[in-house]
């Protein structure tokens, strides 16, 4: 199993063969996770002063941006969060290039989410088993419900001292489904209306919703699953950006420090083989609709 896919592609706004577009696409949504080891994110040399934990207000693992500019988690004067803002904003238009660039067909349905800073060492949370990404797991999260939009994102390890980022990558998606979701229940109807009403979740849980998080809670529960299932180790070097569907491709983020991360979302109707997304592959296996 190789769930990797390397390309050399080194501009943010590259110029594509069509055949390269089709490997690409077809890799992505078959789950692999998209390599770029030659597209570095390059930070001015005054905004190297920001690879620091300080500018972290510590209540949030992550410093993040808004798509409406709202900058979250981040402590400074006015002009230090402008220049973090501006170097964050890049990022997220850096992203949005690369996408459409890489992938033509998703740009009339594509919707530019938060873009996030990680200035922190990876550690293991061991507050909550369900909040530690040093476990496998597909994203899945309680109070955002997806409805069955997928979780597109790029990353880019920013570290400049030459720490990769270690992550774990998983089984296919189907391959897990397959093991869990004879063990997640159904959603009741009442449930999901109260949640959204107390405003427990920003918009109705679906049952899609319902059964991604259990799925991603049995799994990071599952010390077995951890440790015995099929799985690569990566190191991301820094300089390196990959793409991966997050609420797809089985991820454990192991350690390194300092990294970017741009989030979009794409219905289903949007890719190339809807059949690939989890919301299909969940309704074949129960062989009814989720959302
Ligand atoms: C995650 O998405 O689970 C964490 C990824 C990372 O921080 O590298
Ligand atoms: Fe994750």
């Amino acid at each position: 199993m190789d769930l990797l896919r390397e390309f050399a592609i080194n501009q943010w706004n590259p110029s594509l063969d069509l055949s390269i577009n089709q490997q690409l696409l077809e890799a992505l949504e078959g789950g692999a996770v998209i390599v770029l080891p030659q597209l570095a994110f390059n930070l001015l040399p005054e905004e190297q002063r920001f690879l620091s934990e300080n500018w972290s207000d510590k209540n949030s693992k992550n410093i993040s941006l808004r798509p409406n500019g709202g900058l979250r988690g981040a402590i400074g004067t006015d002009d230090d969060l402008a220049s973090m803002r501006a170097m964050i904003q890049r990022y997220a238009n850096q992203s949005e290039q690369l996408i459409s660039k890489l992938f033509p067909s998703y740009t009339p349905n594509l919707t530019v989410a938060n873009t996030s800073f990680r200035p922190f060492e990876v550690e293991a949370r061991v507050s909550s088993y369900r909040k530690d990404d040093t476990r496998l797991h597909a994203d899945a999260f309680p109070s955002n419900p997806t409805q069955g939009t997928r979780l597109l994102r790029v990353f880019n390890n920013a570290n400049p001292s030459g720490q990769a980022r270690v992550w774990r990558v998983g089984e296919p998606f189907g391959q897990m489904a397959a093991k869990f979701l004879p063990k997640t229940k159904a959603l009741m109807p009442m449930q999901a209306w109260l949640m959204k009403q107390l405003h427990i979740t920003k918009r109705t849980r679906t049952e899609y919703d319902h059964r991604m998080l259990q799925l991603h809670d049995l799994v990071k529960g599952d010390i077995d699953y951890q440790k015995n299932a099929p799985q690569q180790w990566v190191n991301f070097m820094p300089g390196t950006t990959w793409i991966v569907y997050s609420d797809q491709v089985l991820h454990a983020a192991m350690s390194g420090q300092y990294m970017m991360e741009q989030t979009f979302s794409l219905p289903v109707s949007g890719l190339k083989r809807p059949e690939t997304a989890p919301l299909k592959v969940l309704e074949a296996m129960l062989g009814r609709a989720l959302i």
